[in-house]
């Protein structure tokens, strides 16, 4: 039977502005989006059986259609009803490195690889924009996840407008074991507080002004031309505003990293994950002994890595 094995790279956000209220729930976004280096590993093939059998080696993260990447099984074998006659069911198994509830798009970014390793199991013949489209149905980040690289995102974290590659960095993640921000309180948190500044989405023309002012910004500017001096001043997620005062920890954590980070420190996504940039991964290893050093904090967890250029890569 035939099978595929697929990286699936994190992302972090390096600038994320919440801007308003959309007519479908969700919000209206600016966001610079960055894959980085550290990956789940994918395995997706057929089996005799007409099911779809997820496993996982780790304990938090569901075998059901409450996950994602079963989800993508799904949406595809709705789509192409005949696929799975043809070859059989689907088995994925999700080696998982990406920690979760992470801010980091870890569900997001297996979905994306079973999408791209499906489309070549059933030898769908699909395009990177349909299997984004695909995504776009599961998951707002899953068209970033599947693509990578660098990019802005905007609506609702689906529409893409890739950058060129930086030159890349290195960075120290680190997040606290047991603080987990769920995504959707996060917003809801942040409607509550910041919901009277929204701007009146209905006027496209306001929205797109704002989109533009990000694509043309100085962070975008400070990152493709790689002048590390000015990325500091620039990285900016507006969830650091709800979570900190919610979580400390987070708050201190973020505090840490930017006092020894060269380059700047930043919580991504809606958290808990919060990431320091460094020159090289050297300065990333020094970056992470200070913090281990000054947290002394046993449940803190750290990964270096550095800047990718793909989102999803066949092994
Ligand atoms: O799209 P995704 O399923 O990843 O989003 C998770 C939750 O985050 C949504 O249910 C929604 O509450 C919130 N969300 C939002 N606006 C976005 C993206 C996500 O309000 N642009």
């Amino acid at each position: 039977m035939a099978s595929y094995t697929l990286q699936a790279a994190a992302k972090i956000n390096l600038y994320l502005e919440i801007l308003g209220d959309r007519p479908d729930g969700y919000h209206e976004l600016a966001m610079v989006m960055q894959s980085v280096g550290l990956s789940d590993r994918i395995d997706i093939r057929s089996i005799s059986t007409d099911t779809i059998r997820i496993q996982c080696n780790h304990p938090a993260v569901p075998t059901d259609a409450s996950n994602l990447a079963y989800r993508a099984v799904e949406l595809v074998t709705q789509k192409f009803p005949d696929a799975m006659t043809h070859h059989g069911g689907v088995e994925v198994v999700i080696d998982k490195h990406i920690p979760v509830g992470a801010g980091l798009a870890g569900g997001s970014a297996d979905a994306a690889a079973v999408l791209v390793g499906l489309d070549l199991l059933w030898k769908l013949g699909l395009t990177q924009s349909e299997l984004q489209e695909l995504g776009a149905q599961l998951g707002s980040d899953i068209p970033f996840c599947i693509a990578g690289g660098l990019a802005i995102a905007t609506g609702r974290g689906e529409k893409l407008a890739a950058l060129p590659s930086p030159n890349p960095l290195h960075l120290v993640l680190a997040k606290h074991r047991h603080i987990s921000v769920p995504t959707g309180w996060a917003y809801q948190t942040f409607r509550k507080q910041f919901g009277d500044r929204y701007i009146a989405t209905a006027n496209a023309t306001v929205l797109t002004d704002r989109w533009q002012r990000v694509h043309s910004g100085p962070l975008v500017r400070a990152v493709t031309q790689g002048d590390v001096d000015a990325i500091r001043a620039h990285l900016h997620n507006d969830f650091e505003r709800i979570v900190f005062p919610t979580y400390p920890p987070v708050a201190k954590l973020r505090q840490c990293l930017a006092d020894v980070s060269s380059i700047g420190a930043l919580m991504s996504g809606s958290g808990s994950t919060v990431f320091a940039l460094a020159r090289s991964r050297a300065e990333a290893e020094a970056i992470q002994a200070h913090a281990q050093n000054v947290m002394a904090d046993p449940d803190l967890d750290f990964w270096i890595t550095e800047f990718v250029s793909a989102g999803v890569q066949l092994c």
